[in-house]
């Protein structure tokens, strides 16, 4: 499958077979190119938890409805001490390389034809108390990872883009 394919394939899944893990090869493919994302200034301060079991699974669903019988969760965050500080010093890049870190494992899951969904129905202080995480550490996302349930299909709305000419401007 070429990458067009792959992207226009992807969907988020809604309804995974909680029984059927997700292999330890294709997790460990999955996590190593959220390693390859480039990050700005190459700081990497993205940090990725791995919540599978009984425990960390419970946790998720008193953080948000959206795992929808996912067998395993990613959790990613970073280090506000570690992130890049545009010039201005008003913006910096933590959410941005975070994302991109998240973006390469999701389209490395559908690539081994693991289902994902990416979540951010949660309260991410929350999120950050339940992980024990230190204060400069920030949740950015979950992401259900899984094998689709039985009839899964994409919701409604996945073909639904918006015109190219309206996304797009040449200046
Ligand atoms: C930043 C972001 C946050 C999202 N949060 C949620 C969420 O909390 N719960 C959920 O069910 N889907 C969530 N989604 C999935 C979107 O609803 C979905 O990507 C969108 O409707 C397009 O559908 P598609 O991914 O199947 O093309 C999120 C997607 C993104 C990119």
């Amino acid at each position: 499958m070429n990458f067009m394919e792959l992207a226009k394939n992807r969907f988020s899944c809604k309804r995974y077979q909680s029984d059927k893990p997700v292999e330890k090869e294709k997790l460990d493919k999955i996590l190593a190119v959220g390693q390859l994302a480039p990050t700005a200034k190459n700081n990497q301060p993205q940090h990725v938890y791995v919540l599978q079991s009984e425990e960390a699974l419970q946790m998720v669903d008193t953080l948000t409805p959206c795992r929808y019988g996912a067998p395993l969760v990613l959790a990613v965050t970073y280090d506000s001490n570690q992130e890049y500080v545009y010039p201005g010093d008003k913006y910096t890049s933590g959410i941005e390389d975070a994302s991109i870190v998240a973006t390469h494992m999701m389209l490395m899951a559908a690539s081994e034809g693991v289902d994902s969904c990416w979540l951010n129905f949660f309260d991410p202080d929350k999120a950050a108390e339940a992980l024990k995480l230190p204060a400069n550490e920030r949740v950015v996302l979950l992401m259900d990872l899984g094998y689709a349930a039985a009839g899964t299909r994409p919701t409604p709305t996945h073909d639904k883009t918006k015109p190219l000419a309206e996304l797009v401007s040449y200046r």
